[in-house]
């Protein structure tokens, strides 16, 4: 009994000293909770298994060795081993300087308390003279050098190097990695903060040093491959282990997970998963959140300036003006976004005229009708509502031959008046731009009597009378069949009948404003006489008044009249019409005109009677060069006009001025 039990007492004390012995041979630690170490200096372990051989502090070093050695007997057993572990080197600034580094160590000791802390990371005391004179020779060392020891010649950088009983190393290399799939080699940062793998691989005749990042296999090509005998170095019983050392330079130096082994294919896996996590510096975490929270910042503000803008844009592209008294126009009223779009938002190409008051585009509504837009500048608000109503009461206005005015569209700054587009254009372009086209003078007194007709409506025929104040042929519009259609009511003036005029402000085109205008205003006077000055121009084909003319023919109106008193009237006609025309059709038309540009407003006819003229129901009065008034065009008006501020340049052009008191005068 008592035999049979130390039998069983001897199997189980045989079975445990194999055990030992197996353990002695290989282990693995994925993280240091229940790890067998042996620990000095400031190395401890932290909570969660991370191994820390220093902190920030300087002058630091620590160690943490395997707490039993290994069997390096050269006689009884193979000297190779294998290693591999996962360190991390952390800065208290990630990215700066840190210090010193970690080495893997073999010792025949785990006793390296005479080694310095400022140098040499904690593992060797004497620099030159490592085994001879130390107390510690028989030393192997991989080191992870972070400082540059400027009397060892050093590699400038943070460097790997192997090292035996002396902290110079026989071979040292600039950390990184060979990558199997670009087939380069990749630098490692060891002062990242990162995890980093390292293998330690002895097979009697070779070291190989090997790095990688922790998401990385291991590489197929070994940093560093030295062949080195150790046979001398190593004793029978070695210890292996870690040490770490801060000097003036400081890191936090960690170790994650730890495998070893005196077989390669004994040598046990680690589990990456495992591994304990690594503290960053709190620092460096501040530093980098006000850069996040800056870069978010930046972001949003970004983006909702671009949104902001786009809806802006948007915006600020269709605003309208837009006012509680125009509710009863609203059939009249257009949007700006449909005139936009008409247009193709206004395109270059689609402009059809220019002048001093603004431009006209020509569009087309989504139905397929075209339209004529003309865009004015105003600045005074004040006068709109009343100018708006006469617009819409202009819409409602209905005469073959004016232009239909369709509605209107208010933005700051501008409005836009939108009429039926004509599509053979304005009469002056084919009296003095095109050659070609010159109108027949069967084609001119049918346009001159429509035009006629349009005007008396206007003076006699609405409720209300209607100024056109600027009649003129560039302002004449020529429909399909070619009727003479009166457009751009862009000045016009409305009033009671019988009411008094006196006041208005005096606007037109030089060349067509009568002399009183300036002293007495706007009247259907005024109007005759620039249907008057139409009439020359029409049938001499050419403009009232044309500065590169010689004196004598200047001013159309004086010229047309010392022609006649010379009994040449004919010959101011305009060459173009060739033969086929009826001279005292031309005659009278002249006639006509000189009448209506009597410098005596009252001395011309009204509207009415032109009509009659024309149309042969009534004869022309009787009247001589020598009345009063007749042929006298005044070209001091036109010095008064620049001395009110119209420049007096062109006959076709109309000066911004002029905007300013339409709506001064509706505003009045
Ligand atoms: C480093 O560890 C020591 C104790 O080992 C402690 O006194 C010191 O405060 C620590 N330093 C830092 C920066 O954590
Ligand atoms: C190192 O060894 C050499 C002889 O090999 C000796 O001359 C020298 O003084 C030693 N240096 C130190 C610092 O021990
Ligand atoms: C690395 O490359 C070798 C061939 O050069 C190939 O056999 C091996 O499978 C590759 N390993 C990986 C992990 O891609
Ligand atoms: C990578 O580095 C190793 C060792 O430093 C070197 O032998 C090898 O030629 C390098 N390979 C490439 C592709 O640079
Ligand atoms: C070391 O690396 C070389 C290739 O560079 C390889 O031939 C050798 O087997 C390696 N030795 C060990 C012990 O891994
Ligand atoms: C290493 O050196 C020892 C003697 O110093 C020698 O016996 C042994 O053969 C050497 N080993 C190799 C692999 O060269």
């Amino acid at each position: 009994m008592d035999c049979r039990l130390h039998l069983v007492l001897f199997f189980f004390c045989v079975h445990l000293i194999c055990l030992s012995t197996q353990q002695e041979t290989r282990f693995v630690y994925n993280g240091f909770d229940q790890a067998n170490l042996y620990i000095d200096g400031n190395a401890r372990i932290v909570p969660g298994g991370l191994l820390q051989l220093t902190n920030t502090t300087e002058l630091q070093k620590g160690h943490a060795f395997f707490e039993q050695p290994f069997n390096f007997d050269p006689s009884s057993s193979s000297l190779s081993f294998y290693t591999h572990f996962v360190c991390a080197l952390v800065p208290p600034k990630l990215g700066g300087v840190g210090g010193h580094g970690i080495v893997f160590v073999v010792s025949p000791s785990m006793d390296l308390s005479h080694a310095y802390a400022t140098q040499y990371l904690g593992v060797f005391s004497n620099p030159i003279n490592g085994t001879s004179s130390s107390s510690t020779p028989h030393l192997l060392a991989i080191e992870l050098d972070t400082v540059k020891t400027v009397e060892f010649n050093e590699l400038e950088k943070p460097h790997v190097g192997i090292d035996v009983n002396s902290p110079i190393s026989l071979e040292s290399a600039l950390p990184s990695y060979f990558n199997n799939v670009s087939r380069k080699n990749i630098s490692i940062d060891l002062l990242s903060g990162e995890p980093i793998q390292v293998w330690v691989d002895y097979d009697g005749s070779f070291l190989n040093v090997t790095l990688a990042p922790i998401e990385s296999e291991k590489p197929n090509q070994p940093l560093i491959s030295r062949s080195i005998n150790l046979s001398d170095i190593f004793q029978e019983k070695m210890y292996v282990g870690f040490s770490a050392s801060t000097g003036n330079m400081l890191s936090n130096h960690y170790i994650l997970g730890w495998s070893f082994s005196k077989s390669k294919e004994l040598l046990p896996s680690l589990d990456i998963s495992k591994l304990p996590q690594v503290p960053l510096p709190k620092e460096s975490k501040k530093k980098l959140s006000p850069l996040y929270i800056g870069l978010v910042v930046l972001l949003v503000i970004t983006v909702s300036m671009v949104l902001g803008g786009m809806y802006w844009y948007r915006r600020k592209k269709y605003a309208e003006v837009k006012e509680w008294w125009e509710k009863e126009y609203g059939p009249h009223r257009f949007s700006y976004k449909s005139l936009y779009k008409a247009t193709n938002g206004f395109l270059r190409d689609r402009r059809v005229g220019k002048g001093g008051f603004g431009e006209v585009y020509k569009g087309t509504l989504p139905g397929g009708r075209d339209i004529a837009v003309k865009r004015l500048s105003h600045d005074a608000e004040q006068g709109m509502k009343q100018f708006v109503a006469e617009v819409v009461t202009m819409g409602n206005l209905q005469h073959r031959n004016l232009v239909p005015l369709l509605g209107y569209c208010r933005r700051k700054g501008e409005l836009l008046l939108v009429s039926e587009y004509m599509p053979n254009g304005s009469l002056d372009q084919y009296l003095f731009h095109d050659e070609n086209t010159s109108p027949s003078w069967f084609q001119r007194i049918s346009i001159i009597k429509d035009i006629a007709s349009a005007l008396s409506y206007l003076h006699t025929g609405t409720k209300r009378v209607v100024l056109h104040r600027d009649i003129k042929s560039s302002n004449v519009m020529l429909d399909s069949e070619f009727n003479g259609r009166l457009g751009d009511f862009g000045m016009a003036k409305f009033h009671d009948h019988g009411a008094n005029l006196s006041a208005t402000a005096a606007v037109g085109t030089i060349g067509y404003m009568a002399p009183e205008l300036i002293t007495m205003g706007t009247s259907m006077k005024t109007d005759v006489y620039a249907f008057g000055a139409f009439l020359l121009e029409v049938t001499c084909g050419r403009r009232p008044v044309e500065p590169e003319l010689p004196v004598r023919k200047q001013y159309l109106v004086k010229w047309v009249f010392e022609c006649w008193k010379q009994a040449c009237l004919l010959e101011t006609r305009d060459s173009r019409l060739g033969a086929e025309f009826i001279s005292a059709e031309v005659e009278m038309v002249l006639k006509l005109g000189l009448l209506c540009t009597n410098a005596m407003p009252e001395s011309r006819p009204s509207m009415g009677q032109v009509v009659q003229y024309l149309n042969r129901d009534l004869p022309l009065p009787d009247f001589l060069p020598s009345n009063p008034g007749i042929g006298a065009f005044m070209p001091v008006s036109v010095e008064a006009l620049s001395a009110i501020g119209v420049p007096s340049l062109r006959n076709s052009s109309v000066s911004m001025f002029v905007t300013h008191t339409i709506l001064d005068g509706h505003g009045r």
